[in-house]
């Protein structure tokens, strides 16, 4: 066990959901911007660092099929309404993650802006082996406005340039984003969000 995941098995054991700063009642800015990726029954769609949002139960009560849920802690992962079984719970370190299967969609919300340095390689080396060719992604992180700090722990912070800087070549960019979000005691939060699409793998003939 590494100090992260310590760190996040005691905020899920200690800390209720209103006690927790990126605590939203509905996933609305997520849900909006998956929409735009086009989703149906057939598409699988994996939450990284899920935590107990409620995000993963309310694809599959759109008609998603096939939605996942990772998180370093498998606390948050045990609080994680998972619609009666329908959410498959993957308790793995998303910087060590070794997927054994792809997805057509990656949704992070404040997860990555927790990294730094060669462990953002790391993230971005398993989204590129987790992620099917032409699947999109949705991150949301916090913005260069936003805070520099969350849960005790320091943050990296993103504009719309650093985010699709970091993303880089094989990505076409559907839309950045930027919103506030407002944590259960009112602080205002400054995110960042992209949405972007994997381009088909170039064939040399
Ligand atoms: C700020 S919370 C956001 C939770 C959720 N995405 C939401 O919007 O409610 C960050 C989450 O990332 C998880 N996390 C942090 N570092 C991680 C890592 N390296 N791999 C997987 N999950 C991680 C934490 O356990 C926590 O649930």
């Amino acid at each position: 066990m590494t100090r992260f995941t310590s760190h996040w098995e005691k905020v899920y054991i200690e800390n209720s959901a209103l006690e927790t700063s990126w605590y939203e009642e509905s996933p609305a800015v997520s849900l909006e911007l998956l929409e735009l990726t086009g989703m149906n029954a057939d598409t699988s769609v994996i939450d990284v660092g899920a935590g107990r949002s409620s995000l993963p139960a309310t694809l599959v009560g759109r008609g998603v099929g096939d939605v996942s849920a990772l998180d370093i802690s498998a606390e948050a992962l045990r609080q994680l309404d998972d619609a009666n079984g329908r959410v498959a719970r993957v308790v793995a370190d998303v910087t060590e993650w070794r997927p054994a299967r792809t997805f057509d969609r990656w949704h992070d919300r404040a997860v990555l802006h927790f990294l730094h340095s060669e462990q953002t390689l790391a993230y971005r080396d398993t989204l590129l082996n987790a992620l099917n060719p032409r699947g999109s992604l949705v991150i949301g992180v916090f913005a260069d406005t936003g805070p520099e700090s969350c849960s005790g722990l320091p943050v990296t912070r993103y504009s719309e340039t650093d985010l699709v800087t970091w993303l880089g070549e094989p990505f076409d960019i559907v839309t950045t984003r930027r919103h506030t979000h407002h944590t259960p005691w009112s602080s205002a939060q400054d995110f960042v969000w992209v949405v972007a699409r994997r381009r088909d793998p170039v064939v040399f003939q």
